[in-house]
């Protein structure tokens, strides 16, 4: 019998993701609910926090996943406190590592163990706007169109190959808590279609662009 490339996929194997957050987390439990769904093809076997506060860590464990907060002010270095990191994904046997609202620079430790098997999300069109604040430089600037953008983690903040984005216009009346609330509408749409997309098998960088194959 002959299978199609995401068929295959689908029945040999579910892709393991290990989320990093600091935060609300949001994105974090789109991402639970499209795999309880079964919209999204993959499972979750760890939440890390560097915010032992982060609301995150109550919605992984309301769905049984294990959340850890590892305290960065325990570690000298941000090096070593990745190093821990790297540790717990391995020991989940992590795939794919998702940065959903993780606000602390990734060191090369991780992002050369994860080269494109690590995606962020940011709250703009990259280039744009990139680093803290982006619905807020977005309005100060004036664009007419921001957006968000989910992408490949490389050396460079919010540089790596872009994934998929979403625009979405700005309004005259728009506040940075108007703009941020659209944008995180759009994020929740196309974060979990990256990591099907991911799964699926259809995503490839070539000369730091992704190429999407048809589906
Ligand atoms: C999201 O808007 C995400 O794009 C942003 O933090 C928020 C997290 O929300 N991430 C960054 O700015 C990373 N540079 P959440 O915790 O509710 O998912």
């Amino acid at each position: 019998m002959i299978h199609s490339k995401k068929q295959s996929r689908q029945v040999s194997h579910n892709l393991i993701i290990g989320v990093l957050v600091s935060g609300r987390g949001t994105n974090l439990q789109q991402i639970l609910d499209e795999v309880e769904s079964g919209r999204l093809h993959a499972s979750v076997s760890v939440v890390i926090s560097n915010c032992g506060s982060a609301e995150a860590i109550s919605r992984a464990k309301a769905r049984g996943i294990p959340a850890i907060f590892i305290d960065p002010k325990a570690y000298a270095a941000t090096a070593e406190y990745d190093r821990a990191i790297l540790d717990v994904l391995k020991n989940h046997d992590v795939e794919l590592v998702v940065l959903a609202g993780y606000m602390k620079i990734v060191s090369s430790i991780l992002i050369e163990a994860y080269r494109n098997r690590m995606m962020n999300i940011h709250p703009s069109l990259l280039p744009a706007f990139s680093g803290l604040y982006a619905q807020r430089k977005a309005l100060e600037y004036g664009v007419k169109i921001s957006g968000c953008t989910v992408h490949f983690v490389s050396e460079e903040v919010d540089a790596g190959p872009v994934i998929l984005q979403a625009a979405v216009p700005v309004e005259e009346s728009d506040t940075e808590e108007s703009l941020s609330a659209r944008i995180l509408a759009q994020e929740h749409q196309i974060f979990p279609k990256a990591l099907q997309l991911y799964s699926d098998g259809r995503l490839q960088v070539v000369g730091g662009r992704v190429i999407i194959a048809e589906g």
